[in-house]
């Protein structure tokens, strides 16, 4: 089964309490639980990863880089400041596609860079939790 990895950056995991009118009252593990089903529909094996720590999103996409047909990254803060995880994205054989709840670019100035989105073929800004199932469904497409 050809896998998707979904990787969530900082702060993440405190979806459904943190900034509800911003993020949503999702939780995260409701968030992986709709998409592990997507996937599955889609015949896809869903894997997916939160971390707080920075080297820990890069050594997961080190671990998987030639083993995935896809990549869901939502880096959160990350995306504004890290070469590093866009370094390791690179190394990604797969299409990667960048996801963010909000929409960047109706928030402060310093949300608007993204380290990723150059290098992702698409990014998805502001469309909810909408905005992974359109991304998996998006994924599921290219690897078909
Ligand atoms: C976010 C947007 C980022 O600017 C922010 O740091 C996040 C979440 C989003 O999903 O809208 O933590 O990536």
């Amino acid at each position: 089964m050809k896998k998707v990895l979904i990787i969530h950056g900082p702060n993440l995991n405190m979806l459904g309490k943190r900034e509800p009118e911003v993020y949503g009252k999702t939780t995260l593990g409701e968030i992986n639980d709709a998409l592990t089903a997507r996937g599955n529909e889609h015949g896809l094996a869903i894997e997916t990863f939160q971390s707080n720590h920075e080297g820990a999103i890069i050594e997961k996409i080190q671990a998987n880089f030639d083993k995935v047909s896809g990549v869901i990254i939502n880096p959160a803060a990350f995306t504004h400041t890290s070469v590093a995880i866009r370094d390791a994205l690179l190394m990604v054989d797969a299409p990667v596609i960048e996801v963010h709840l909000s929409n960047i670019y109706k928030r402060e100035p310093f949300r608007h860079k993204s380290m990723v989105a150059d290098i992702a073929v698409a990014q998805i800004s502001g469309l909810g939790v909408q905005g992974y199932h359109a991304a998996l469904d998006a994924i599921a497409n290219m690897v078909k």
